[in-house]
């Protein structure tokens, strides 16, 4: 088996001027935020915006002649059925195959590449898919012409997360500009690919400072720190919850990511105990908001739901908008 390529060498690829993206989309395939300048990020946000209050009738046209097909080989519950649904209510046709690893012929060993490969000849426009290799999605993309979506490539990226997350934020802080907030990243830093994806576009947005809670074996990868570093945010990272949690403006918590651990044990002990409860939220600024990508384990108490700050289920609805947006961009509907 071919050994994947380094987050260095994917981002290398990236930087190259056709696969960049600051205005047009179509035809575009989207691997990681770092391809996004803020003006693309900002039409996605404001595509999202006119789907949302366009007649059904209009919105159900945007992409009737196209076919999209949705390929998942790690599990997921919201991703998938969020592109699913966006894709339909575009009027395109959808093939969803939910458990690629047991029910395509990847099971029986066959590579990535030669799977995109013959189902592109199904006549498809574009392909969604999750992966859990690092360079999936730039592999699928190298493999075959159609656009490549990635809906979350192992550890790497998760950049449709990432927009709709910004959207959230934007949506719950009352139109606040990403340059004017405090985000508090707190969980699984090191192999949560939404918070990678997220603080590299809220860089790319101009966030000034950002905060990184997590036990020591937890930690941001280096080269993501000093990436942001890079873009001038300035970045705090602690161990404790404490330290930080009254100038969230955005608290973000992540799951600690068992499927990356080799053991058990590892897991067990990596779980950091930073857990949100009625009790923290009380210590939080009044106007701040709580996101979390879901699922989450136990790293929230479910007494916090009622909490108006809260945002993690409303966060889910803003999926479907951004999701229906890069789909409409990318396809030229
Ligand atoms: C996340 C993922 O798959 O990376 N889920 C999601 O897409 N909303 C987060 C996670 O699995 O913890």
């Amino acid at each position: 088996m071919a050994t994947p390529l380094k987050a260095e060498e994917i981002f290398a690829h990236l930087a190259a001027p056709e696969w960049q993206i600051t205005n047009d989309f179509r035809g575009k395939d989207i691997i990681s935020v770092e391809q996004l300048s803020r003006e693309a990020i900002w039409k996605v946000l404001s595509t999202a915006n006119d789907l949302e209050t366009m007649p059904f009738e209009k919105r159900h046209r945007a992409l009737e002649s196209k076919a999209v097909a949705v390929l998942f080989y790690q599990p997921s519950t919201r991703t998938y059925t969020s592109f699913t649904r966006a894709a339909q209510a575009l009027g395109a046709d959808v093939l969803g195959i939910h458990g690629m690893m047991q029910y395509s012929s990847a099971y029986k060993g066959e590579t990535l590449a030669d799977t995109v490969r013959s189902m592109d000849a199904r006549g498809f426009d574009s392909f969604v898919l999750r992966h859990f290799d690092v360079d999936s999605a730039l592999i699928a993309a190298r493999s075959i012409e159609i656009p490549i979506i990635n809906a979350g490539s192992g550890k790497l990226e998760h950049p449709t997360q990432a927009l709709l997350d910004v959207r959230t934020i934007i949506k719950e802080t009352h139109n606040h500009n990403p340059q004017e907030l405090h985000i508090v990243f707190v969980g699984d830093l090191k192999y949560g690919r939404t918070v990678h994806s997220l603080s590299k576009l809220m860089a790319i947005l101009g966030a000034p400072e950002m905060s990184f809670v997590s036990p020591d074996v937890l930690r941001m990868p280096r080269n993501l720190i000093a990436g942001l570093n890079e873009r001038g945010v300035e970045t705090h990272e602690t161990s404790s919850l404490n330290e930080v949690l009254e100038k969230a403006d955005v608290l973000y918590i992540t799951r600690v990511q068992r499927e990356w651990f080799s053991t058990e044990e590892a897991y067990e002990e990596a779980r950091s105990g930073q857990q949100i409860t009625p009790a923290v939220m009380e210590r939080i600024k009044p106007e701040a908001v709580l996101m979390h990508p879901l699922p989450r384990v136990d790293e929230i108490t479910a007494e916090v739901d009622s909490d108006p700050r809260a945002a993690y289920f409303r966060q889910v609805g803003h999926g479907l908008w951004v999701r229906m947006a890069l789909l409409k961009l990318v396809l030229g509907g």
